[in-house]
Formats: C-alpha cells, structure tokens, sequence
C-alpha cells in the first residue's frame, strides 16, 4: 500500500501540477479530490506545456488510471474541452474515472459568481468567476446536481426544472437579469451527460481496490493550505478544502490510508485575487519575480502579487496537513537576486506572535520578522544533484527546514521533467 498526498502550502500556483507530473511515472493511480475548475496546473513534457483545470496531472502518462473525486466540482463544458484537447495531442483518455457523487457545475453557476463578486464592490473575493462558490453552496445546502443524477434524464430534468426556477427568481428579483431556459439548458447538459457516461463510476469504490491490491496512489491537490475554507485567511479563500484533510473526504478513503504528505513550497510567495499577504512586495523586487517567473494566472492571465517566502505559512501548513516532506519548486526564480529575505515571524503590536492569527485585521497589520540571506547569483537550472546547488541556495533551503521544522524532500530548479532533485524516496 502506498499512498501520497500533494498540497499546495500556500496561496496556489506552488508547481503541483510539476510535482505531481514528476511524481506520477511511479504511480498508478492519480488522483483530483478538491476544487474545480478554478485549478490551472501546467505541466512541461519535453519542452511542451499542458494546462490542466480539471483532469488529473497523471494523464500525460500512459496508462495511468486518472480520477476526478467526489469532492471535484465538474464544469462538464470544460472537463469535455480537455479530453478532447488531450485526444487531439493523442493522449490516451480512456483510463479516466470520474465520481458519481461529483457535484456538477451549472451555468448559473458561473453566472452567479460573476454577479455576487460585482455585487461585493471592494469587499470582492478576486473569484475565478468558474461557479466554484455558488456550486460548492447548492452542495452544502443540499440542492446540487450530482454527475449520477446528471446520467439520469428523469432525476436530471425534475432537480434542474426545481433549481432553475429558485434560480431564475434569484437572477431577476436581486440581480435584474434575466434567468436561463429550461430546454436548452436541458439539452446542453444531456448531451454532456452522453460524452461523459463512460467515465462515470463509484470511484470511491475503484481506490479501495486500487489500494487493497497495493497499488499506489497519488492524490493531486488543488488550490492551497491559505485558500482552504476552514483553515484559510477566509474569507479570501475558495469553497473546499485543499489540505491533506480534503483527500479523504474528496475521494473517499481513510486517514489511515495516507502514508505520506508532500508539501509543494515555492520559493517565494504568490497569491492572485484579493486578501492579506503579509510579505507582499510592491516594489521592483516583486515586478523582477513577477517578470522573471512570468507570474500571470492560468486560469484567468491576472497578474499574480508577489513576495518574499513566508515560513509562518509553510509552516501553519506543515501542522494542517502533517507534511512529511517539502518541495520546493521555482527555486531559479531567485538566481538574480543579491540577497532574499525570509519570514521566519509575525510581529504584532510589538508582540511576536506564535499562532497564524484568524482575524484578517491582525493579518492585515502584522510585520513580518525576516531573515536576509546572501542570494546566489548564478544559473542552477542545469543542476540535479543536491551537493552542487550552490551554498548559498542550499542555506536558505536548509534554514527554510529548520524554521519550519519539515524535511526537504524536493528541489525544483525549472519546470521539466528534468530539473527536479530528489532528496527523498517518495515512492
Ligand atoms: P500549480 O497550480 O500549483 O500546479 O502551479 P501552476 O502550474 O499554476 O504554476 C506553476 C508554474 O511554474 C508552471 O508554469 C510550471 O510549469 C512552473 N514550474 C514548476 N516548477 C518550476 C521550477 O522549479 N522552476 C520554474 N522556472 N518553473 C517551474
Ligand atoms: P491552483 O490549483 C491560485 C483563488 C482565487 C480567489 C480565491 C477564490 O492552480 O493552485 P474561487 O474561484 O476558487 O472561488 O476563488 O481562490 N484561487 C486560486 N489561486 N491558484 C489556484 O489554483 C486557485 N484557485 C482559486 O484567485 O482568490
Ligand atoms: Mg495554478
């Protein structure tokens, strides 16, 4: 039995997609149990790149078995846009699995999230706009449309001609727009549900067998540790829950199951949409790694804030999640720099602080306590060996360990297959 979770530790866009990529050629089973379509995961296969939203990382390898969780909220117009993408790069699709229990986004969705972000003014999220709110709330409040009900044209009809005129009500009284229509609605989705039946299974079912006969199992998390519901600096955060937590819940399978959580680090700090960010730089350093890291969302082109990495947060995700190891991807990012600083504390009305504070007004306001550390000044995207990344990359990896007290398992020095070294036996 083998089974290895993959979080993002901070605000998203750490590399998963790379880890997981990398990660999968010794796995059999790869895994999506969180988020939706809000995810954009690139991966680099020989000088190619590959956006993923909604399959799972492993698909680029043949013969991986490939699962869209329970927990996944399915946008079916675009799951279809990818499969078809992938069949025309010749990728095989076939051993895709995609849960029945999956909640399905509908349009209104889509256009409710626009709308509410709009209606938020200044207190807007910085949303996706991909419907993963409004989807994730008819879950909570028991109205969803599951991927089951949607393969049923009965069920289906009579749960979208219910939703729909909730909805449609809502659209015109709060909002003044006009609602959608039942039949092409309808049609759209049935015709949906056709393409996508094949896949469609208990997929909770097919990882208690996978890992019943020792396969192994990778679980690919989207979004990150700070955007998790609970645990994030909500309410800046997305619907579901991105930390290791997520895999069982998402796809069904005991904590007991888990052997192994790898935390994905980058080696600076992103986050796209609105909310705290305590070692945001809004300066020429952070316009240098946004242009240097071409720092633009995948999903939706924004330009990501950028800053210093915080060990507060890997750290906060370190405890959340039980991470094992770290990767630490983007490394080379920093190959120009002089010097690179690193929060190691938050201080706060002249205390420092010793817990990730809940209130966004005290996140808003804490100081960051940093570390300068000499940069490298050198090109280490060629390297593979730990030994020969410079010593000054190595010391601020390992002050990195020790303030956060995880091991480093991963180093990333460039977005192939290639630039990773391996410190530790994942598999
Ligand atoms: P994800 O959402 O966590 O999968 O991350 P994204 O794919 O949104 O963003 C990470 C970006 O960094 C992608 O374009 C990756 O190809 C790229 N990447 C991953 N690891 C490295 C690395 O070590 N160095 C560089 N330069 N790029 C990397
Ligand atoms: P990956 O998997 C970075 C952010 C949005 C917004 C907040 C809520 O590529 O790391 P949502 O559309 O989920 O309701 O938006 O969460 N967000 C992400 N930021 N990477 C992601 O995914 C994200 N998914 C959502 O920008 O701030
Ligand atoms: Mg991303």
């Amino acid at each position: 039995m083998s089974a290895v979770v993959v979080i993002g530790t901070q605000w998203g866009d750490e590399g998963k997609g790379k880890i997981v990529d990398y990660l999968a050629e010794k796995a059999d089973v790869v895994v999506r149990y969180a988020g939706g379509s809000n995810a954009g995961h690139t991966v680099v296969v020989e000088g190619k790149e590959f956006k993923l939203h909604l399959l799972p990382s492993g698909i680029l390898y043949p013969g991986k078995t490939c699962v869209v969780g329970n927990g996944v909220v399915v946008d079916p117009e675009i799951l279809l846009q990818e499969i078809h993408r992938m069949q025309q790069e010749g990728i095989d699709t076939s051993s895709l699995l995609i849960s029945n229990r999956a909640h399905v986004i509908m349009p209104y969705h889509r256009l409710l999230d626009a709308l509410d972000e709009e209606n938020r003014g200044e207190h807007k999220i910085g949303t996706t706009k991909r419907g993963i709110g409004p989807c994730y709330m008819d879950k909570n409040a028991r109205i969803g449309i599951r991927m089951v009900d949607l393969l049923d044209a009965e069920e289906f009809s009579s749960k979208l001609a219910r939703n729909l005129k909730e909805k449609n009500q809502l659209l015109q009284a709060v909002y003044g727009v006009e609602g959608f229509d039942y039949d092409t609605v309808r049609q759209e989705y049935l015709t949906y549900a056709e393409e996508l039946r094949p896949y469609v299974t208990d997929t909770a079912a097919a990882l208690h067998q996978a890992i019943g006969n020792g396969h192994k199992v990778l679980f690919e998390g989207a979004q990150a540790t700070l955007l998790d519901l609970d645990h994030g600096t909500y309410p800046y955060v997305t619907s579901s829950h991105p930390i290791a937590g997520g895999a069982c819940i998402g796809a069904g399978i005991g904590p007991s199951k888990i052997d192994k959580v790898i935390g994905v680090v980058k080696a600076y700090s992103t986050r796209v949409g609105e909310g705290p960010f305590p070692t945001e730089l809004l300066d020429a350093t952070g316009d240098h790694i946004r242009e240097r890291g071409h720092e633009y969302g995948t999903t939706t082109g924004r330009p990501r804030r950028c800053g210093w990495l915080d060990a507060c947060v890997v750290k906060y995700a370190g405890q959340l999640s039980g991470i094992d190891y770290m990767a630490i991807t983007r490394l080379d990012i920093l190959d120009e720099l002089a010097s690179i600083k690193l929060c190691v504390g938050y201080r706060y009305q002249g205390k420092l602080l010793n817990e990730m504070p809940a209130s966004l007004k005290v996140l808003a306001q804490v100081e960051p306590v940093y570390e300068e550390l000499p940069g490298w000044q050198q090109d280490i995207s060629g390297i593979r060996k730990y030994e020969d990344l410079p010593p000054n990359a190595k010391r601020y990896l390992e002050r990195l360990s020790e303030v956060t007290n995880i091991d480093l398992g991963i180093v990333s020095v460039g977005p192939g297959r290639e630039q990773t070294i391996i410190m530790k036996t994942i598999f």
